[in-house]
C-alpha cells in the first residue's frame, strides 16, 4: 500500500513558523514520525512539499495512479485552492485533510475548507501528531475497503 503525504505553501518553515499555532516540530521531524508508523503498518510513503499550487497538482497527477491514499495539509490553499480541489477529486484517492492548528478556532477565513467535503475526514489542532492520526485513519479505511472488495 502506498500513501502520498503532501504539504502545501509555507509548511517547509515549520519549526520556525508561529510555534504557538503550529508547534515546534520541523516538517522533517513530522515526516520521520510518519516513517516510523508507516514501517509498523507496513505501508510505503511518498512525501512532497511545495509553495506552488501547480507543482502540487503536477505531483498528484503523476503519482496518484500509482498510489492508494493521500494525506494532505494544503496550507492556505485549503481556503481557496480550487485547482487543487479539482486535482484531488480527479485523483480518486481516499484522503485525509490535516491541519496542525485548530482552523475552526482561528480567523473566520480559515474555517472554510474547499476540500473538506471530499475528504474522508479532517484532522485539525493536533500539531504534528495529526499526521500520524491521519496515517492510521487512511490505512484503516483502505484495509476496510480491501476486505469489502475481497468479500464480493
Ligand atoms: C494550516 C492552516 C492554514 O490556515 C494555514 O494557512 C497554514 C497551515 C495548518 O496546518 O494549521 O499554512 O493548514
Amino acid at each position: 500500500m502506498k500513501i502520498l503525504v503532501i504539504n502545501g505553501p509555507n509548511l517547509n518553515m515549520l519549526g520556525k513558523r508561529d510555534p504557538a499555532q503550529y508547534g515546534a516540530e520541523t516538517l522533517d521531524e513530522i515526516s520521520q514520525s510518519l516513517l516510523v508508523r508507516a514501517a509498523e503498518l507496513d505501508v510505503e510513503l511518498a512525501f512532497f512539499q511545495s509553495n506552488h499550487e501547480g507543482a502540487i497538482i503536477d505531483f498528484l497527477q503523476e503519482s496518484a495512479p500509482k498510489s492508494d491514499g493521500l494525506i494532505i495539509n494544503p496550507g492556505a490553499l485549503t481556503h481557496y485552492g480550487l485547482s487543487l480541489r479539482d486535482a484531488v477529486a480527479d485523483s480518486g484517492l481516499t484522503f485525509i485533510e490535516v491541519h496542525l492548528s485548530d482552523i475552526h478556532a482561528r480567523e473566520e477565513f480559515r474555517r472554510h475548507s474547499v476540500l473538506q467535503d471530499l475528504a474522508l475526514k479532517q484532522i485539525a489542532g493536533h500539531r504534528g501528531k495529526g499526521y500520524v492520526m491521519a496515517l492510521d485513519a487512511v490505512v484503516d479505511a483502505l484495509v476496510d475497503a480491501q476486505e469489502v472488495n475481497a468479500g464480493e
